[in-house]
């Protein structure tokens, strides 16, 4: 078992997981306002300061948690002026290498008509410098909410389509990310065509079912999920910038995945990313039975305030080989059978007084 512990979480308290270490999916189901988001928020923060990459000198003002542990190896953070490089000095030695994502649950579904200015992609030390000091800004304001959320998709092709366009003159190997992102939605789902057009005035296509579509115009479930594997690629990509983006060592955290994904999506969406990038760990929140319905035996947790004040990680057994209905009580504290047995009884009591009323009336 890997055993977290996280001390005076925003919000929340002491928060205690105990997940199984032979698994590399762990979904948090819980009541609203139990402290899933924040839990993630706090298992990124220890996952940022263990990288070797993040080495920056960004200031953060105050961060949502007091400490965190991994299998008693302590990270102890203070809440005001916090300065990374004393902590990143403290753990040179023992940081690993590694990509990794955050997909907050705002704006997963809106992209926004292109801008006439086209962003510069820049070379890897800067575009990892840059995305560390959004991250850095996203935590001094207290919530991670929007991170891995922009609205500027399109642009996001734009720039990678023409920085790896042949008569540029620094070449960027940034076509494998274009690829790579279309690849994976085509996996996902077949009805997604592996090419991509650009108009003049900036506008992304892509193709769904046979029929070119304006990003700008794709329903909010389509946008989620583009966005859902462009966020993770176009992260990796900031680690290894000429590598195999989906086989690389990776840890993504995605909160609320079920955001505007029809069932079918939510019932493909975890064993899919799980197949899609075989060496990533991935760390969910969210609140849809579907997802619970496709996991495996420790890979799906209830997040429950114990007497003592704590939250702790209780293990949802087998949600992929029992019927749905009996995983709901122990999930969503829902009885759909028992809930059911009372209508049933209302509707015969109906009937009986129907009836009664009927003989009564001769
Ligand atoms: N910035 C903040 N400052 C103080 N308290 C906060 C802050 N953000 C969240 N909280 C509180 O922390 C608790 C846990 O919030 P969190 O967002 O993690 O819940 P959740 O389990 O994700 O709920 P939901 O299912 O509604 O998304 C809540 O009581 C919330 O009000
Ligand atoms: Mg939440």
């Amino acid at each position: 078992m890997n055993k977290w512990q996280i001390k005076d979480l925003q919000g929340v308290g002491d928060v205690e997981l105990s997940l199984d270490d032979s698994k590399r999916v762990f979904v948090l189901f819980g009541t609203n306002g139990v402290g899933k988001t924040k839990t993630l928020e706090a298992l990124f923060i220890y996952y940022l300061i263990n990288n070797k990459f993040f080495n920056t000198n960004v200031h953060i003002s105050s961060l949502p948690v007091q400490a965190i542990s991994l299998n008693e190896r302590e990270i102890l953070l203070e809440k005001k002026h916090f300065q990374w490089q004393h902590l990143v000095a403290q753990l040179k030695e023992k940081r690993e290498p590694f990509a990794f994502a955050y997909l907050g649950s705002a704006q997963r579904c809106r992209v926004t008509e292109p801008r006439i200015t086209i962003q510069q992609i820049g070379t890897i030390e800067q575009r990892q410098s840059a995305h560390f000091k959004v991250i850095a800004k996203a935590l001094s304001q207290g919530s991670l909410k929007n991170l891995g959320g922009l609205a500027y998709l399109n642009e996001w092709f734009v720039a990678r389509a023409q920085a790896s366009n042949s008569f540029q003159k620094e070449s960027i190997k940034s076509k494998n990310e274009i690829h790579t992102v279309l690849d994976a939605l085509n996996k996902i789902d077949s009805r997604i065509e592996k090419t991509m057009q650009i108009d003049g005035s900036g506008n992304v296509y892509l193709t769904t079912s046979g029929e070119e579509r304006k990003l700008t115009e794709l329903s909010s479930g389509f946008i989620s999920i583009v966005k859902i594997i462009q966020t993770i690629i176009s992260s990796f990509a900031l680690f290894y910038d000429d590598e195999d983006l989906l086989n690389i060592k990776g840890v993504v955290l995605i909160d609320e995945i079920e955001s505007h994904l029809h069932l079918e999506w939510q019932v493909k969406i975890i064993p899919t990313l799980k197949k899609l990038f075989p060496n990533t760990t991935f760390y969910i929140a969210t609140h849809s039975p579907l997802v619970l319905s496709q996991l495996e035996e420790g890979e799906a947790y209830l997040l429950k305030r114990d007497e003592d004040g704590v939250v702790r990680s209780q293990i949802i057994n087998s949600p992929n080989t029992r019927l749905l209905e009996n995983v709901l009580p122990e999930a969503f504290d829902i009885d759909l059978n028992e809930l059911k047995r009372q209508n049933m009884e209302n509707i015969d009591q109906t009937k009986v007084q129907q009836k009664l009323l009927k003989l009564l009336n001769g």
